[in-house]
């Protein structure tokens, strides 16, 4: 009894950990955002940077960027590019870029 009850529970919670988007980013949104700045050095989607150096963001994860974004604003993460773009981003528009290149298809490959 004790063990079906668990079982189900953890079927239960499997299915709200898949129905429910990891950040309630606006894809739109953070579309608009990101063709407005972001596109000038990262490309379309993320996915044609202007430079090698340049990082690929399409298909990345929302959580990763999230991170790197409020890194770079925080200084945590050094970069005096990257810094000064994520200065001028606020939370609403950090989640909603993260949401909107982790919609994007990736390019981004496992080397190992
Ligand atoms: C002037 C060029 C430029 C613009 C504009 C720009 N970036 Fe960047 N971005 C860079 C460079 C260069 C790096 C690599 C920095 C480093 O080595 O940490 C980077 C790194 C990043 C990273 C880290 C990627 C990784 O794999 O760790 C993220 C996320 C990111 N940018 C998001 C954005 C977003 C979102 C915008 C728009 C608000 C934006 N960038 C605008 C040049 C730019």
């Amino acid at each position: 009894m004790k063990r079906a009850g668990i079982g189900s529970l953890l079927v239960a919670a499997a299915a709200l950990a898949l129905a429910a988007p990891a950040f309630a980013g606006d894809v739109a949104a953070g579309e608009k955002k990101a063709s407005a700045v972001c596109t000038a050095c990262h490309g379309p989607d993320g996915n044609k940077p202007i430079a090698p150096e340049y990082p690929k963001l399409g298909g990345q994860y929302a959580d990763y960027i999230v991170k790197a974004l409020r890194d770079y604003r925080s200084g945590a993460r050094k970069n005096p590019i990257m810094g000064g773009q994520a200065q001028a981003l606020t939370e609403r528009e950090i989640e909603d870029l993260a949401a909107y290149y982790a919609s994007r298809p990736t390019t981004l490959a496992d080397k190992r």
